[in-house]
């Protein structure tokens, strides 16, 4: 199965060398605009798969992305230092709309996997661009902040992030909604089993973890510029699941039809992801304040790609 990655900077690279080493395809192909850079970082994760599973990794101008099954787009400008992922839009959505023609011109079939930000409105002009059924144009959305909220929940209450089931919906971004009232661990709900082992998830508790998730990335390019891994691991599961038609549950960004009274949104709810992109999506179990945050963040973002999204 053939992987093309377009952008060949951090966040693609990392992609590139996390599905290397997940074994989530047998090509990765590596475009930039910069060919150099792409090359170094196909023959740099190549040194690689002697450690993982077998994949060749090429690198190349768009023609290699013919038959590729899915092709991510990590290219365009990364958040400076403060900057809001939304105040990306207006130089991202230029560089997608070139880059979407080529990539459809020899890839027709590809899934498209979005990972520039802000990740939801560019879903959305790739959407546009493509012409693509929504299930096929996958955002990263808050696939990422999902695996930070389960993290900190699993660090707060001593147990593995895979045994915990929470996720954050709404925007990757400020106005993310993190779904504290249906987090369970097992059977358990986590503020139950908190409180049942000494480790309440109190109010200062809450407080902590929500700035520990929402502030993650300004924090992490404040130290070194900018994310990298976990984003790179969050593509490469999505891959994971499109490639074994696994119909895993991800928190993923795709155009969605209605989230309170606000209409066709690109942002994150729980899909299962399948070969064909996202088969459906779940509905959020949330409370009345965690609904309300939703719909808020879906008016954000629709109001943030007016004019934008074609
Ligand atoms: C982050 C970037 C990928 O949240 O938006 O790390």
């Amino acid at each position: 199965m053939r992987i093309g990655i377009v952008g060949s900077g951090m966040v693609g690279s990392a992609a590139g060398y996390a599905i290397a080493l997940l074994g989530g395809a047998s090509e990765i192909v590596m475009v930039d605009h910069k060919p150099e850079l792409a090359r170094a970082q196909a023959e740099d994760i190549a040194h690689a798969v002697p450690f993982a599973h077998p994949c060749r990794l090429l690198a190349g101008d768009y023609a290699m992305l013919e038959d590729a099954v899915v092709v991510i787009l990590a290219c365009g400008v990364p958040q400076r230092p403060g900057e809001s992922r939304l105040s990306l839009l207006g130089r991202n959505a230029d560089v997608f709309r070139e880059v979407i023609g080529q990539v459809r011109a020899v890839a027709p079939g590809a899934i498209l996997l979005v990972a520039s930000n802000p990740v939801d409105i560019m879903t959305e002009v790739t959407l546009t661009a493509s012409g693509l059924a929504p299930g096929r144009v996958i955002g990263s959305g808050t696939i990422l902040d999902t695996a930070r909220f389960r993290t900190l929940i699993g660090e707060h209450l001593g147990i593995a992030a895979q045994s915990v089931h929470a996720h954050v919906l709404g925007e990757h971004g400020d106005s993310e909604v993190l779904v504290w009232s249906s987090a369970r661990a097992g059977t358990e709900t986590v503020a139950h089993f908190g409180t049942r082992i000494g480790q309440p998830l109190t109010e200062a508790a809450r407080a902590r973890i929500d700035d520990g998730v929402r502030r993650a990335a300004y924090r992490i390019i404040a130290g070194k510029g900018a994310t990298w891994f976990g984003i790179g691991a969050g593509l490469a599961r999505i891959v994971q699941a499109i490639r074994d038609d696994q119909r895993a549950v991800l928190s993923c960004s795709i155009l969605t039809e209605a989230v309170g009274s606000v209409r066709n949104v690109a942002l994150s709810l729980p899909r299962v992801i399948g070969r064909e992109g996202v088969l459906t999506t779940l509905a959020p179990d949330l409370d009345a304040a965690e609904a309300r945050a939703l719909e808020r963040s879906a008016e954000i973002l629709r109001d943030a790609a007016k004019g934008v999204v074609g």
